[in-house]
C-alpha cells in the first residue's frame, strides 16, 4: 500500500504521553491491515521555544505541509505563560492552524454507554447524546488585531473580532453538508442579539439554508446553548460556531461524555489534508505521571484514518477497541469511580491496541 506521510508533534505537559499510545496504534493498524505509516516527529509549543526560539519553527512547517495529515499532542504550560506573545507556545498553534489553511475544527462528542456514571449529568439527561461541535478555526478575535493603549482609566487592552462573508459561508456550508450526512439537524450558535460579527453570520447561514432544505436549522444564541447543552444535550446534532463560542462550548461538550481525556478533533481545509488533536491541552497538573487518559488522541487517530485517508475499517476498528476497553470496565483515574483501581496511560494504549482486529 502507499505510504502515508504523518508528521508528528509531541509537545509539551502530557503530549508526549498521550501521542505514545497513539502511534501504538499507528503500528497496530500497519500490522492488522498492511497499511504503512512513515511518521517524522518535530518541535513545537514550549519545547520549541526553549530549544529553537520560537514555538513554530520554520522546519516543523515545511515538514507539516508535506505530510499527509499532522498528529499533535498538546501544548503550553506555566513555563511560558508570562513570556511575550510571539514566544508563547499558544502562538504557535493559533499559527499552524492558520499557516495551513485549517478553518474546521471537528469535535465530535458521543457518549459510550458504559461511561454515563463517569459524567457529572444524570444518566437520563444524557441518554442518545452524539453531537458535533463545527468550530471556526482561523478568524474571530482569536485573530483580529490586538494592542494596548493608554486611555483615561490607565491602560486598555484591544481584541477585536472580525470575521467576513467568506470564511463565514465556508464553514457554514461545511456544517450543512456535515448535518446531511447526520440526524440533519444544524443549531447555528452566535450573539447576534448583541455583536455585529453575529448578525452577519446569521445573515449567511440564513442565506445558504435553503440550499439544504433536508436540514433542520435552529439558531441559538450561545448563552442559552450553554445552558441547553446541560438540559438536553441529546437535542443537538450539528452546532455550528465561532472560534471563540465554539472553543468553550466544545469544553463544555467533552464533560457530557465524562472527561476532557475521551474528546478528539479534526481541523481541516479545502483537501483531505487535516491536524488531529484531542482538544484538551498540556495538563501541566498531571504530566509525567502517567494519568493521562490517551483515548482523545487515540480517536483523534480514528478520525485521522476516516476523514484524511478514507481507511474507514481501521477507523471502525479503533473505535470498536476504545468501546470494547470500556466496556469490559477499564478505567483512567479521569473516568474511573474507584480511582484506586485506575490504570496507566500505557496500560490504557496497550489495551486498546491490542483490543483492535
Ligand atoms: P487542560 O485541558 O490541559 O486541563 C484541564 C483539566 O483537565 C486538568 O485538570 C487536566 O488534568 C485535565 N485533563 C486534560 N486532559 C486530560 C487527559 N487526557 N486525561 C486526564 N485528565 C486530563 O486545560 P488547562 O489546564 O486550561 O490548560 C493547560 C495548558 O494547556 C495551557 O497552557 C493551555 O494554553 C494549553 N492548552 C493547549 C491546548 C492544545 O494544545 N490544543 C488545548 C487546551 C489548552
Ligand atoms: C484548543 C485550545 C486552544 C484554543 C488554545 C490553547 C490556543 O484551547 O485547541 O481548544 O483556544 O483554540
Ligand atoms: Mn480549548
Amino acid at each position: 500500500a502507499e505510504v502515508k506521510k504523518i508528521a508528528v508533534i509531541a509537545g509539551d505537559g502530557i503530549g508526549p504521553e498521550v501521542v505514545a499510545e497513539a502511534e501504538k496504534i499507528l503500528k497496530r493498524t500497519e500490522e492488522l491491515y498492511g497499511y504503512s505509516f512513515e511518521t517524522e516527529h518535530v518541535l513545537f509549543g514550549g519545547i520549541a521555544i526553549d530549544e529553537k526560539g520560537t514555538p513554530l519553527p520554520e522546519d516543523t512547517l515545511k515538514v507539516c505541509k508535506s505530510a499527509d495529515a499532522v498528529l499533535l499532542g498538546a501544548v503550553g504550560g506555566p513555563k511560558w505563560d508570562s513570556n511575550p506573545k510571539e514566544l508563547r507556545p499558544e502562538t504557535g498553534l493559533l499559527g499552524i492552524r492558520k499557516e495551513l489553511g485549517l478553518f474546521s475544527n471537528l469535535r465530535p462528542a458521543v457518549i459510550f454507554d458504559c461511561l454515563k456514571d463517569a459524567s457529572t449529568l444524570k444518566p437520563e439527561v444524557l441518554e442518545g447524546t452524539d453531537l458535533m461541535v463545527v468550530r471556526e478555526l482561523t478568524g474571530g478575535i482569536y485573530f483580529g488585531e490586538k494592542f494596548r493603549r493608554e486611555g483615561e482609566g490607565g491602560q486598555e487592552a484591544v481584541d477585536t473580532c472580525v470575521y467576513n462573508v467568506q470564511e463565514v459561508e465556508r464553514i457554514v456550508r461545511q456544517a450543512f453538508e456535515i448535518a446531511q450526512k447526520r440526524r440533519k439537524k444544524l443549531a447555528s450558535v452566535d450573539k447576534a442579539n448583541v455583536l455585529e460579527t453575529s448578525r452577519l453570520w446569521r445573515e449567511v447561514v440564513n442565506r445558504v439554508a435553503p440550499e439544504y432544505p433536508d436540514v433542520e436549522l435552529e439558531h441559538v444564541l450561545v448563552d442559552n446553548c450553554a445552558m441547553q447543552l446541560l438540559r438536553r444535550p441529546s437535542s443537538f446534532d450539528v452546532i455550528v460556531t465561532e472560534n471563540m463560542f465554539g472553543d468553550i462550548l466544545s469544553d463544555e461538550a467533552a464533560m457530557l461524555t465524562g472527561s476532557i481525556g475521551m474528546l478528539a478533533s479534526a481541523s481541516l481545509g479545502e483537501g483531505s489534508f487535516g491536524l488531529y488533536e484531542p482538544v484538551h491541552g498540556s495538563a501541566p497538573d498531571i504530566a509525567g505521571q502517567g494519568l493521562a487518559n490517551p483515548i482523545a488522541t487515540i480517536l483523534s487517530v480514528a478520525l485521522m484514518f476516516r476523514l484524511t485517508f478514507g481507511y474507514d475499517k481501521a477507523a471502525d476498528a479503533i473505535e470498536k477497541a476504545v468501546a470494547e476497553v470500556l466496556d469490559a470496565g477499564h478505567r483512567t483515574a479521569d473516568i474511573a469511580v474507584d480511582k484506586s483501581q485506575a490504570l496507566s496511560t500505557s496500560e490504557m494504549g496497550d489495551l486498546i491496541a491490542a483490543a483492535m482486529k
